[in-house]
């Protein structure tokens, strides 16, 4: 999705702008710009497509010297990927950045462009400028111009501009999009969407809050809350580790994520074991207090992950709990009550939607948690508790590790809430709490299942689609293959439970149409299986993942042997991961950055 930065001080200007959008490559983008002010001059480039192109456009522009300047990178929304339509936009003496959607801007371009102004782009951010222009004819001073032009905006948005008359000074505004500055030993002001183009610049950095707006020059820092007071920033300490920036000699991001999973997973399960049962520090107990259903909302994999948690709390702690899509939650004019604990599972914390549907949480009164990979970010702020997955930095599109840390979180805070609630005995606990200490073991990627999947991925690269098929908390998991495979090699790919084909989708099956069948040893084995047999009774062609064998299999990939599903789950994850990425290496697809696809989507 979208990324900014921005730069005010006297190192090389396009250079940092460069390697900070560079950084936010990850999050997927299709053109990318840069505008930088020095001696009252713009110099603006844009390149469409990867930032290569942008750095070619660039590389006889110099910067020395103070300057300022602005940078992003664009995930099209509003118009096409164009040249014309990437970011920075200009006026006749000023240039803007902006993440999010401004929703009102079809208005706001009618009236511009009845008093004569000339639109070059169709995206939604060039109104902005255009109106900020207009509003600095009559309004005071230029803070006043932009304060004027914030208020008239709908929507969300995080936006830098920069205008000549102000060559040492960056405008800024934060609204339901994410944006922080930072500085440097040298008091150089860094500003970006989110914290990686930061580190290693800058030791502390102020998030900005929802409604904040102002300035930043060299010498002084002035925010301004919604209410229009002015207010100290608030600077604390950023992380300085870029180490998992590198692949460590991966082809991919996403290979290297799907091999520290058994890393991440020691991580994410670090001091919070004990033999008789999990220990939550960040939590207080009293949040299960008065509470008699859960309800998770989230997107895309962090939704599936939400699912299975569904099947493990209402099995283990035995409390009622619902999961929904939220997008779909947010317009629906739901009923919440107060003794609902309202869960948002996010990797970024950024989601526009499921950050929205904790705002309608938290305005109804509930209690809310987030389980959430990046600490800082908007949904941990806000919520009233939070439990962090500590998968570390994820930057292949598709999410991996994200998931594995999700799941593990989720069956922790289903014993979690089993003791508190004395559904479960103490023996059941202790033995569920072993079987979480065997899940690193489990999701170690082994050779000879790499090699197994990358030699048989060579016959699923064609057919007239994929059918992921599972019972159970297997479901969400086979869903999650479909959505990695759709993700990266575009082929056609439905997760589906293995007990509903027979209800309409069987009428697919035919040799092309590839079924991957999770056939866990441990649950619902022989129902599964049945389900199975149905398709390849109709010649579908069949790959099952398990422990056992099925000789109406057409390919088989077999994990090991364990005492318990959720292991099984965990290592079926692996194999599903790894197939989803040979299928989309072998198609030449970019497996990090796949097309259409942002790793943070901050719009809804
Ligand atoms: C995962 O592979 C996807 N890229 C996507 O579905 C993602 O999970 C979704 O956009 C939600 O993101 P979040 O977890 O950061 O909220």
């Amino acid at each position: 999705m979208c990324g900014i930065v921005g730069y005010i001080g006297r190192k090389n200007t396009k250079e940092i702008l460069l390697e900070g959008l560079k950084e936010l490559e990850y999050r997927g983008y299709d053109s990318a710009g840069i505008a930088v002010l020095q001696n009252d001059t713009f110099e603006s480039y844009k390149a469409v497509g990867k930032l290569v192109n942008l750095e070619e456009k660039t590389k006889d522009f110099i910067t020395q010297d103070f300057a300022v300047g602005i940078g992003h990178t664009r995930w099209a929304t509003h118009g096409k990927p164009t040249e014309l339509n990437a970011h920075p936009h200009m006026g006749e003496s000023s240039y803007v950045v902006h993440n999010g959607i401004i929703e009102n801007y079809a208005t706001l371009k009618k009236e511009l462009m009845a008093e004569g102004i000339h639109f070059l782009s169709q995206t939604d951010t060039e109104v902005i400028v255009h109106l900020f222009e207009k509003n600095l004819r009559s309004a005071k001073n230029t803070l006043e111009a932009f304060s004027q032009t914030i208020s008239q905006l709908h929507g969300a948005y995080a936006i830098l501009l920069v205008t000549k008359g102000e060559d040492e000074t960056i405008f800024f505004a934060k609204h339901g999009s994410p944006m922080l500055v930072g500085i440097d030993a040298q008091n150089d002001k860094y500003f970006a969407s989110s914290d990686t183009p930061l580190i290693g610049h800058c030791s502390d950095v102020n998030y900005f809050d929802d409604g904040d707006y102002g300035y930043i020059s060299a010498d002084e820092i002035v925010i301004f809350d919604k209410m229009g007071q002015k207010k100290n920033p608030h600077f604390t300490k950023l992380t300085q580790n870029k180490l998992s920036a590198q692949k460590n000699g991966f082809r991919f991001f996403m290979e290297k994520e799907i091999y520290e999973q058994s890393d991440v997973i020691i991580d994410t399960l670090l001091g919070r074991l004990s033999d008789k049962e999990i220990v939550f520090d960040e939590l207080d107990a009293s949040l299960f207090e008065g509470i008699n259903e859960i309800k998770l909302c989230a997107c895309g994999t962090s939704y599936h992950s939400a699912l299975t948690a569904t099947y493990l709390f209402e099995r283990y702690a035995k409390i009622k709990t619902s999961v929904e899509v939220a997008s779909e939650f947010r317009y629906r004019s739901p009923i919440m009550s107060r003794d609902t604990l309202f869960v948002v599972i996010s990797q970024s914390g950024e989601t526009a939607d499921t950050l929205e549907t904790l705002k309608m949480a938290k305005a109804a009164g509930l209690k809310t948690l987030v389980i959430c990979n990046v600490d800082n970010s908007s949904m941990v702020r806000l919520a009233d508790a939070c439990i962090l997955t500590r998968a570390g930095v994820e930057k292949g599109v598709a999410s991996t590790k994200a998931f594995a840390t999700q799941v593990m979180v989720f069956w922790m805070l289903s014993m979690y809430v089993a003791k508190l609630k004395n559904s479960l005995d103490a023996l059941e606990i202790a033995k569920q709490i072993a079987l979480m200490r065997q899940v690193p073991g489990s999701v170690k990627v082994s050779d000879a299942m790499h090699e197994r999947i990358k030699r048989l991925s060579k016959r699923y690269l064609h057919g007239h689609g994929f059918f992921f098929i599972g019972r159970d908390i297997f479901y969400p998991l086979a869903l999650e293959g479909a959505l990695k495979l759709k993700e990266i090699s575009y082929l056609h790919a439905e997760g589906y439970p293995s007990g509903e084909m027979k209800h309409g989708p069987i009428a697919l099956a035919d040799p092309e149409l590839f079924t991957i069948a999770l056939l866990p040893q441990h649950l619902l084995y022989d129902k599964a299986k049945s389900n199975v047999e149905e398709l390849s009774a109709r010649d579908a062609t069949i790959c099952t993942i398990s422990a056992l064998e099925f000789d109406k299999a057409d390919d088989f990939i077999p994990i090991n042997s364990y005492e318990d599903y959720m292991l099984e789950f965990f290592e079926m994850m692996v194999a599903l991961q790894l197939l989803s990425l040979e299928i989309s290496v072998r198609l030449g697809n970019d497996v990090d950055m796949p097309r259409n696809l942002a790793k943070s989507v901050t719009v809804e």
